[in-house]
């Protein structure tokens, strides 16, 4: 009897501890590192993927975008939407001026300015989010 309480016990406490580290670990991301960034490059070397590339996305991690929701949106689309700009049918529309977008799977994600000629003009980002990682690394 007691030696199955401490087992219990144990198991709660250790579900308890891996909570809690899987909170601790996830990240909010600003997208493109401040708050007035979505939106058109100013220069080549200064793209949102350049931003992307810099950082180390996990499952779990949040993307944040913040803009004026009156002038611009953010649309999550396919590949081929991304490639080529195509807003005419997003996975995801989002433009109320402070979005946030939980990365709940590994693999890439694509974003694209819903403003008119934006993409265009590259206010995209891709985001690749890495598989979970193992905590015993
Ligand atoms: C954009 O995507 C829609 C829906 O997938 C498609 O019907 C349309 O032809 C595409 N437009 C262009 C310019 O590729």
């Amino acid at each position: 009897m007691a030696t199955t309480t401490t087992t219990s016990l144990s198991y709660l406490c250790i579900v308890a501890l891996f909570a809690v580290l899987a909170i601790s670990e996830a990240a909010d991301f600003l997208v493109g590192g401040s708050s007035n960034a979505w939106k058109i490059p100013t220069s080549a070397s200064d793209t949102l993927n350049q931003w992307a590339a810099a950082n180390r996305f996990q499952v779990g991690d949040s993307l944040v975008w913040k803009y004026e929701k009156e002038k611009d949106s953010v649309l999550q689309v396919t590949r081929e939407d991304y490639l080529s700009c195509n807003t005419s049918s997003p996975i995801a529309e989002h433009k109320d001026g402070a979005t946030a977008v939980k990365l709940a799977r590994s693999g890439a994600y694509y974003f694209v300015s819903g403003a008119e000629g934006a993409c265009e003009k590259g206010e995209k980002v891709i985001v690749v989010v890495m598989a979970a990682r193992r905590r015993w690394d």
